[in-house]
């Protein structure tokens, strides 16, 4: 069974309790669930990680993309966080692993603050799934399988 790895970037593991208005309340631990089970609906194995720093999710992408390569793996959903409004490092990794990837934002960012129009990630991501709370992470494991079908 292919895999899909889920990264969520930094202060996504304070969900539940960061700023509910924008974010809701479920939990990472709820959103993580909500994503295994759109894997075992779709006949994916998703794995799930999060991380407050920039060079372990770069680690992560790279290790991804050698996945992507032997063919073991679909692809990768993420949410940047705010690395997504920052990181060119970000960028650069996700196209030079060759990583399908679907960017995702709980929050409709274009409907907020101007920093959070510009993203680095959408122009190297496969798709992007924006303003759909947490309800957006099982749509995005489930766009990837299905642009894999191609
Ligand atoms: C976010 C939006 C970003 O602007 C913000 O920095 C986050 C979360 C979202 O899921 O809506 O940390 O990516």
């Amino acid at each position: 069974m292919k895999k899909i790895l889920v990264l969520n970037g930094p202060n996504l593991n304070l969900l539940g309790t960061r700023e509910p208005a924008q974010y809701g309340h479920e939990t990472l631990a709820d959103v993580e669930r909500l994503c295994r089970e759109a894997g075992d609906r779709l006949g994916v194995v998703v794995e799930c990680r999060q991380s407050n720093w920039e060079g372990q999710l770069i680690d992560w992408i790279h290790e991804a993309g050698r996945e992507v390569a032997a063919g073991t793996m679909l692809g990768v959903v993420m949410n940047p966080g705010a690395y997504t409004h920052t990181s060119i490092a970000l960028h650069d990794a996700i196209k030079g692993a060759s990583v399908p990837l679907i960017e995702l934002h709980i929050s409709n960012v274009h409907a907020r603050e101007a920093f959070r129009h510009h993203s680095y990630i959408s122009p190297a991501a496969r798709g992007i799934i924006v303003g759909l709370g947490v309800k957006g992470y099982p749509l995005a494991i489930e766009a990837l399988v299905r642009v894999s079908e191609g």
